[in-house]
């Protein structure tokens, strides 16, 4: 069977590692993902900061807001001895970490950047991040994502050629809209949607998450869609494989 479908790894090798460590990220390359997606914020001192919540009580050993600390006091949190003993001493990762371990690898899949402005806004982060890719060299295809509509319309007013997609956790109508609006290139969407609407038959940039059951594989698979975004992309590599024959 014809599978072009790219594996995003979600939040690194989430399935099996602390999620958006570095550990995870690294360990998503070697299981030979596609792409990688991470989700960034600002810390008190506006560095940017790789991690899912606005908080860093579920992932790590501290509480509080990333917003409410600077990156020193983050940087001595432990981001792994939550998922296991034995990942202890993990850091959280500044983007520009991230980014450098994608460039040691020489990483030329996806790099989608989820801005996480949807509860908290950390207000610049949209020009921030685009001066700093900007400012460096790399071999990645940078793919911005956000929940927030109004992150990727700020996006799209600094650079409309920077690539953006629409993450969505509300009804197709919604997308239906945005699609008319030209602000996004893509569809990132709950693949429990997928399944239920079918407006999402006709998008062809169609990269769902969390694809983790191999029913949900399978079925991304065998409608060739762009890509899924997976805990699992080692299981998701070999099952492609064998659908392939
Ligand atoms: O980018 C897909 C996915 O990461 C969106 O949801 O909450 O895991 O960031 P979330
Ligand atoms: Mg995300």
């Amino acid at each position: 069977m014809k599978i072009d479908t790219k594996i995003i790894a979600h939040r690194g090798s989430k399935g099996t590692r602390p999620e958006n460590t570095l550990i995870s990220f690294q360990a998503a390359i070697d299981d030979g993902c596609d792409g990688i997606e991470t989700d960034v914020h600002f810390s008190k001192d506006r560095q940017f900061i790789i991690m899912h919540d606005e908080t860093v009580d579920r992932t790590t050993n501290g509480s509080g807001l990333i917003y409410e600390k600077n990156l020193a006091e983050l940087k001595h949190l432990d981001a792994g001895i939550r998922f296991s003993e034995e990942f202890k001493g993990t850091t959280i990762p500044t983007l520009q970490e991230v980014v450098n371990l994608l460039i040691q690898n020489n990483f030329h899949g996806i790099f989608n950047l989820e801005l996480k402005t949807n509860k908290v806004q950390y207000p610049g982060i949209e020009q921030a991040v685009y001066e700093y890719f900007a400012s460096i060299q790399y071999p990645f295809q940078l793919i911005y994502s956000s929940f927030n509509a109004h992150s990727l319309e700020i996006l799209n007013n600094i650079d409309p050629q920077a690539y953006r997609a629409k993450l969505f956790k509300t009804a197709a109508k919604q997308a239906k809209t945005l699609k008319k609006s030209k602000l996004i290139e893509d569809f990132h969407p709950d693949i429990r949607w997928v399944k239920r609407h079918p407006f999402f038959a006709s998008v062809k940039h169609l990269r769902p998450w969390t694809v983790n059951s191999t029913e949900d594989m399978q079925y991304c698979f065998k409608r060739n869609m762009a890509a899924i975004i997976t805990d699992y992309p080692a299981r998701a590599v070999q099952l492609r494989e064998e659908m392939r024959g």
